[in-house]
C-alpha cells in the first residue's frame, strides 16, 4: 500500500500510542519463565511482539488472548518444551536475541530464523557471551549470522563487558543467566535501556545493579505478575516530532513510558527549541510514566553524540527530519549502531532526506544536515520495509511544501498498526 503525505493543517488532539514494544516483548519472555498465570495489559499487538508470542507458544507456553488483556501461563524454564519447527522471529532483532538466551538453557535442539532484513543483521554479539556461558550455539557465516542453531543445557554464570551499548544482548546475557549456576557480572560502558532489569527486580529475581554493573545470581525463579504497558515513547516520539514541527499543532500523548534510558528523544527535542512538558509522571510496573505534552516552536539546529545515543537510537530517522526543518546544520555522531538496525538507517535517513530535497550528507557513524526551515518533497520513497524510516517520512511529508509518497507503508505494522487512524484523528 503506497500513501501519499501532504503539508497538514495543524496536530491537535490527544491520543495514546501502544504498548511500548521492548517491554511487550519482555512481558510474553519473562512470564513464560516465571510460575504461575501472569497477566498483561496493554501489550503491543504489533508484528514485532506477534513474532514473540508465537515463538513462546512454539516452545509450549499457553498464551491466550482474553479482551483486552493477554494471559501467560508460564511453569519456569523447565515447562519449556523442544519446539517442533525452527522459531520464525520475523523482523524482530529482540525476539531472536532474547530468545536465544532463553534456549541456552535448554537441553533440546532451537533454531531461530527470521525474514531477510534480520538474517542480514549482527548475531556474533550474543553467539560469543552464550558461548561462554556454555550453550552450543552456531550461525550462518562463522556465526555472525541467523538462522542461528542452539543446543542449550547446564550453564554457569560470567563475567561480561559489553562490547556494544546494546540492551538485546545484556537481556539474552540475562535470560540465560537466571538458569544458570553462579553470580553473572554485566558491565556497560554506556547504559542501554533497562527494562529487563527493572522487571526482573518487580518479579522478584536475585539481582543488584550498581551504576554500569549488573550482578545477578542463578538459578533463579520469577514470580507471575500483572503488568501494565506504558505507551511506547517510540511511538509517541512521531506525534512529538510532528507536532513539533507543524505550525498551529498542540498534542498531549497519553500515558507514555519515560524511561531515562528511553527517553533521550525529549531532551534533543527540548535543546531544539520544542516546548514539551511532561504532566502527571508517576511510577507504574517499576517504570516511569507521563502524559506529554508538545506545542509546535521554530527548531534550532543540534549536534548530538556520545552516551544520549542509545537512549534515542530508535527515535533518530524522526529527529533527523525535525533537523531538516530547524535553520542551520544538526550532526549525529557515535550512531554506528544504526546501520545494524531493520535497514542501514544511516544510508535510509540520507537518501530519503536528499530525496525529498534536503542537504544531508553520511558520515561513518552518523551524519550531517543543513537544515533550510523546510522541506522541499514531491517525490516517490521506499523505506525499504523498514518501519520507522516509513513513519519519519509521513511526518516529513506533513511539513513538506509537495506531497511525499511512501511505498509500502505497511511496514508500520511492525510496531505501530494504527498509525494512520491516529495521524486522521490528530489532523481532523
Ligand atoms: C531493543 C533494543 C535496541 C533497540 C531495539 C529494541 C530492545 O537495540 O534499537 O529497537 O527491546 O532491547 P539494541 O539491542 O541495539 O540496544
Amino acid at each position: 500500500m503506497d500513501i501519499e503525505f501532504k503539508k497538514s493543517g495543524p496536530l491537535r488532539g490527544e491520543l495514546t500510542v501502544p504498548g511500548d514494544k521492548s517491554i511487550s516483548h519482555r512481558a510474553v519472555i519473562l512470564a513464560s519463565l516465571a510460575k504461575g498465570e501472569s497477566v498483561v495489559h496493554k501489550i503491543s499487538m504489533g508484528e514485532d511482539v506477534k513474532s514473540t508470542i508465537r515463538c513462546m507458544r512454539r516452545l509450549g507456553v499457553e498464551i491466550v488472548r482474553d479482551g483486552e488483556v493477554m494471559r501467560i501461563r508460564g511453569k519456569g524454564y523447565a515447562g519449556l518444551t523442544e519446539p517442533d519447527d525452527v522459531l520464525d522471529c520475523g523482523n524482530s532483532g529482540t525476539t531472536m536475541r532474547l530468545l536465544s538466551g532463553v534456549a541456552a538453557t535448554r537441553p533440546f535442539l532451537t533454531v531461530l530464523t527470521g525474514d531477510s532484513s534480520l538474517r542480514r543483521r549482527p548475531m556474533a554479539r550474543v553467539v560469543k557471551p552464550l558461548s561462554m556461558m556454555g550453550a552450543v550455539i552456531c550461525g550462518r557465516e562463522n556465526s555472525r549470522l541467523a538462522p542461528l542453531v542452539i543446543r542449550g543445557g547446564e550453564l554457569k554464570g560470567i563475567e561480561y563487558q559489553m562490547e556494544v551499548a546494546s540492551a538485546q544482548v545484556k537481556s539474552a546475557i540475562l535470560l540465560a543467566a537466571l538458569d544458570a549456576r553462579g553470580e553473572t557480572v554485566i558491565r556497560e560502558t554506556v547504559l542501554s535501556r533497562d527494562h529487563t532489569e527493572r522487571m526482573l527486580l518487580e518479579m522478584g529475581a536475585n539481582l543488584e545493579r550498581n551504576q554500569n554493573e549488573i550482578r545477578l545470581r542463578g538459578p533463579c525463579d520469577l514470580n507471575s505478575m500483572e503488568w501494565r504497558i506504558p505507551g511506547d515513547i517510540s511511538s509517541a516520539a512521531f506525534w512529538l516530532a510532528a507536532a513539533a514541527i507543524v505550525p498551529g499543532s498542540e498534542v498531549l500523548v497519553r500515558d507514555v513510558g519515560v524511561n531515562p534510558t528511553r527517553a533521550g528523544v525529549i531532551t534533543v527535542l527540548e535543546s531544539m527549541g520544542a516546548e514539551i512538558h511532561l504532566e502527571d509522571y508517576r511510577i507504574i510496573n517499576g517504570e516511569p510514566v507521563a502524559d506529554i505534552l508538545v506545542k509546535h516552536s521554530e527548531l534550532k539546529p543540534i549536534a548530538i553524540g556520545g552516551s544520549i545515543i542509545p537512549s534515542l537510537i530508535d527515535e533518530i530517522p524522526v529527529l533527523a527530519v525535525a533537523m531538516a526543518m530547524a535553520h542551520g546544520t544538526s550532526a549525529v555522531r557515535d550512531a554506528v549502531e544504526l546501520r545494524a538496525k531493520e535497514s542501514d538507517r544511516i544510508a535510509m535517513i540520507v537518501s530519503i532526506l536528499k530525496q525529498m530535497g534536503v542537504e544531508a550528507a553520511e558520515t561513518a557513524d552518523g551524519f550531517v544536515i543543513h537544515g533550510r526551515g523546510k522541506i522541499p518533497g514531491n517525490c516517490r520513497l521506499a523505506a525499504g520495509g523498514d518501519h520507522r524510516i516509513a513513519m519519519a517520512s509521513a511526518v516529513a511529508g506533513l511539513a513538506a511544501e509537495m506531497p511525499v509518497m511512501v511505498e509500502d507503508f505497511n511496514c508500520v505494522d511492525i510496531s505501530y498498526p494504527s498509525f494512520l487512524q491516529d495521524l486522521q484523528a490528530l489532523t481532523r
